[in-house]
């Protein structure tokens, strides 16, 4: 096998695999998980050459990021660690995300206390506060670069103008937003500012949240499992989903390998300033997601693969529509 060639993110010195790890799913966000199993996911990772481990103060309400500490004693210095801080919704105050500096400030400490760590590589904001200008977020973000204790900074679901403004107040090294070949049209907007100012772009549920491997259905959802909420997987629109995988598959078959491989091998192809992070609490998957970085689709596949999946195709919403207000900020 040859080895992948490593990608940049943004600023940072380290370059990673081209596939990071998505650990949310490790701390219940698809159902319950066992945390022996994932140790063991993660050191297998490792093992394979996957050094961009993907967390936030959310995940677990701080559980996935007691996670990784326990993961990585010992091994602090062979990974590149993103968490995140803001997303506060859920707590019944009808607030989606707080960016107020002193709550940027305190969250930090809070995320290297449960991380275990001195510094956090890469640390986004999870959502947009409305309430507070990017500028003000941004400049709490860069106190912590300037302290050490954060390397690089990133922002999740933000639009080319907001991204402007915060890249004027302090370098952005990644932009995290959801983009998989399903759901690409305001991932592909925003990488036209991303790449100009050579941000990188992180992918987020870049197997559509499993629904572009083919294995989910109906019945396979169980209770715990946030996807039950999630419009791509209504009754009325999961048919119609898991029929646009059948174009996946056909590439697939072609390549040997499988639908949620040529998703991933697909998002790849986009540029080198790509690095998708899936999630998964299964350690073949893992070893499944992390192959698709072998994988070159020819011209061919992906003239197919546009056709068979223009912009809007979906159907069902990336998020119900209270919650998709508050994307792409
Ligand atoms: N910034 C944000 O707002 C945001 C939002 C969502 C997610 N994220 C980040 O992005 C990461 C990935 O997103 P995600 O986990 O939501 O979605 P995803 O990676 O698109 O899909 C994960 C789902 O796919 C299944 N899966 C993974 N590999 C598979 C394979 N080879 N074959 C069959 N099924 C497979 C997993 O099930 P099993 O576990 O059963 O294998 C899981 O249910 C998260 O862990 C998190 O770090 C960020």
């Amino acid at each position: 096998m040859t080895p992948a060639a490593l990608r940049k993110i943004g600023r940072l010195e380290t370059a990673v695999f081209p596939i990071g790890l998505g650990c949310a799913s490790l701390s219940g966000s698809y159902g319950p998980a066992d945390e022996a199993e994932a140790i063991r996911l993660i050191h297998a990772a490792m093992d394979i050459g996957v050094t961009f481990f993907d967390t936030s103060d959310k995940y677990g309400n701080g559980h996935n990021e007691e996670l990784l500490s326990r993961a990585f004693a010992g091994k602090r210095d062979q990974v590149v660690i993103a968490s995140k801080f803001g997303n506060v919704s859920g707590k019944g105050d009808g607030r989606i995300a707080d960016g107020r500096p002193e709550f940027v400030i305190a969250s930090c400490e809070a995320s290297l206390k449960r991380l275990r760590t001195d510094h956090i590589d890469l640390y986004y904001q999870h959502r947009l506060d409305p309430q507070v200008p990017i500028e003000e977020t941004v400049g709490a973000m860069a106190q912590l670069v300037a302290q050490g204790k954060v390397r690089a900074i990133g922002l999740c679901e933000v639009n080319p103008s907001t991204l402007r403004r915060a890249h004027a107040t302090h370098p952005i090294s990644a932009v995290q937003s959801e983009y998989s070949i399903m759901y690409r049209e305001q991932a592909e907007d925003v990488r036209v500012t991303t790449r100009e100012l050579g941000v990188t772009f992180v992918p987020y549920a870049p197997l559509g949240r499993g629904l572009l491997t083919g294995s989910v259905n109906q019945s396979s959802l169980r209770e715990g499992d946030e996807r039950l909420r999630h419009p791509r997987f209504q009754p009325e629109n999961l048919d119609r989903n898991l029929d646009l995988v059948r174009n996946l598959e056909a590439v697939a078959k072609a390549h040997d390998s499988s639908a949620g491989q040529i998703a991933l091998a697909w998002l790849l192809a986009q540029g080198d300033d790509i690095i998708p992070i899936p999630g998964t609490k299964t350690l073949s998957r893992m070893v499944e997601n992390t192959n698709a970085a072998q994988i070159t689709l020819s011209q061919a596949d992906l003239d197919f693969l546009a056709e068979a999946f223009p912009h809007g195709v979906a159907a069902g919403t990336r998020y119900r529509s209270e919650h998709m207000k508050n994307m792409y900020l």
